[in-house]
């Protein structure tokens, strides 16, 4: 199996199990670290609905539990017919250990729908090297 299908099968496994009885649009996402291993997540609703959780950020917990720290690509699976980007807080949630160049690859259930890098999709991010600039100051 190549690298990408790797991560679609990966992160289409985590969207079996997300629990979204609310919104009922079930969302996978599956991170390949700089390591090459493969962290993944499911969003996880709330009777509270804004305490609920997106896919991205469960598997972002996923690899620091395991002890790493970089991003090389996600991957975002979810349905319908429009693509299922990143919302804006998972995007500064996924530059905080990305580079701007990592991949973003949105899927729907089929595959692979698009591939963006989180620089495009978050440009003159307020990331963690403006943060330690700031500290500098
Ligand atoms: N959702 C994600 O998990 N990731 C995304 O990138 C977009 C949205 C979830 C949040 C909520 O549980 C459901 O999708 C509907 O918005």
């Amino acid at each position: 199996m190549n690298a990408i299908d790797e991560l679609f099968e990966a992160a289409s496994a985590a969207r079996r199990n997300a629990y979204a009885p609310y919104s009922r649009f079930a969302v996978g996402a599956a991170i390949r670290s700089a390591s090459g291993a493969i962290y993944r997540g499911a969003n996880v609703e709330n009777a509270s609905y804004p305490v609920g959780a997106c896919a991205e950020t469960g598997a972002i917990a996923a690899m620091i539990v395991a002890g790493e720290r970089d991003i090389a690509e996600i991957l975002i699976v979810g349905d319908g017919d429009a693509l299922a980007t990143p919302c804006g807080a998972c995007r500064q949630r996924i530059i905080e250990f990305a580079g701007k160049d990592a991949k973003v690859l949105v899927a729907g259930p089929d595959g692979v729908r698009a591939s963006f890098s989180i620089g495009a999709l978050l440009p003159e991010a307020f990331g963690p090297s403006i943060r330690a600039s700031i500290d500098r100051q």
